[in-house]
């Protein structure tokens, strides 16, 4: 009796340190060295039933009982831990790994046409509308197409309005678009009605109003009968298409070697007493009709040669044709 007595005790010991030491395990690993501990081949539990085979029959069989019970105890309290262990997991992950959907996402800011492109997009497309077609030429380009072509011969003055980057000693960055005017009218019979986008060059010192490169839109109509009139009527309905109703144009008097006669084109928003100048115009010289093998007897032509630039200023107000190039994205987002 005596020594079921005893293992008595050392069973509610061994009950008492399970009991205590599950309520501490906060992991699943030690969860299964404790486990081991107690529950193993050689644990505590199992060294216990080796005391049966020293009993005499009566205390063996209730020996056994209170065993098989402890057993039962320790494997129960076992599982209810590791499905609380297990809970207590879950629960940290979840909210560790919590997605918060009302959360705002993440603004991947897309690209677009710099102001530059959007507004002589939006050029090519008036003048397409109104039936004429967008001609292409290089920006190197030769003294011939550039001035000789134009009726600014070598030594005459006004190539020094075009003051010009030159490449070799006949070859320079074109510092306006009109010799595209030449090399469409040396490919192609009257009529001709085109306009030339492009970037030009000149050797001039960046300020608010000048940059030395640019752009241009080139104009040129050539047919029969074609007058003055029409040039401002030309003008009139693209600055009203382009501008809308708020703005005014002035022509006045200028001098051009391969317009006759030659004007300039002026602009101001109504609310403005500052003119801007939009560029130069006028009638084809004969001249240059002769140079590419047109009758000036039979044909007439008009062209203008405006910037881009100048334009873009003017209607949306910008101040420093500098800030074109700058690629501050506060500028370029704005439009
Ligand atoms: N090519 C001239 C310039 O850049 C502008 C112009 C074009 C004038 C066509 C008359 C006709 O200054």
């Amino acid at each position: 009796m005596a020594q079921l007595d005893d293992l008595r005790k050392q069973i509610s010991l061994v009950e008492s340190d399970l009991d205590e030491g599950l309520l501490g395990l906060t992991d699943q690993q030690t969860l299964e060295t404790f486990r081991i501990e107690f529950l193993g081949r050689k644990g505590r539990i199992a060294r216990l039933f080796k005391v049966l085979g020293e009993l005499d029959a009566d205390a063996r069989a209730e020996a056994g009982r209170l065993l098989n019970a402890l057993k039962d105890h320790a494997n129960t309290a076992f599982d209810k831990c590791r499905d609380k262990l297990q809970i207590v997991t879950l629960e940290g992950r979840i909210t560790k790994e919590k997605v918060d959907l009302t959360l705002p996402g993440v603004y991947h800011s897309l690209g677009h046409l710099h102001l530059l492109t959007q507004v002589q997009q939006e050029i090519e497309s008036i003048f397409l509308r109104m039936g004429f077609d967008v001609a292409t030429g290089p920006e190197i380009e030769s003294e011939y197409y550039n001035f000789e072509a134009l009726n600014i011969p070598e030594d005459h003055p006004a190539r020094e309005e075009w003051d010009s980057f030159y490449i070799d000693g006949s070859h320079l960055l074109r510092p306006h678009t009109s010799p595209v005017q030449i090399r469409v009218m040396e490919q192609t019979d009257p009529p001709v009605r085109i306009i030339c986008p492009g970037r030009c060059y000149r050797r001039d010192t960046q300020d608010a109003t000048h940059s030395p490169v640019f752009h241009q839109v080139e104009l040129l109509w050539v047919e029969e009968g074609l007058s003055l009139a029409n040039l401002k009527y030309v003008i009139e309905l693209f600055v009203r298409e382009f501008f809308g109703e708020g703005y005014k144009m002035r022509l006045s008097g200028d001098f051009f070697p391969f317009t006759e006669p030659s004007v300039q084109v002026h602009m101001r928003s109504r609310g403005s007493s500052d003119w801007l100048e939009l560029g130069g115009a006028g009638m084809v010289d004969p001249a240059v009709l002769t140079n590419v093998g047109y009758d000036p007897e039979k044909v007439t032509g008009f062209a203008f040669g405006f910037g881009v630039e100048r334009m873009a200023m003017l209607r949306y107000g910008i101040d420093d044709i500098r800030t074109f190039l700058t690629n501050d994205l506060r500028f370029i987002e704005q439009f």
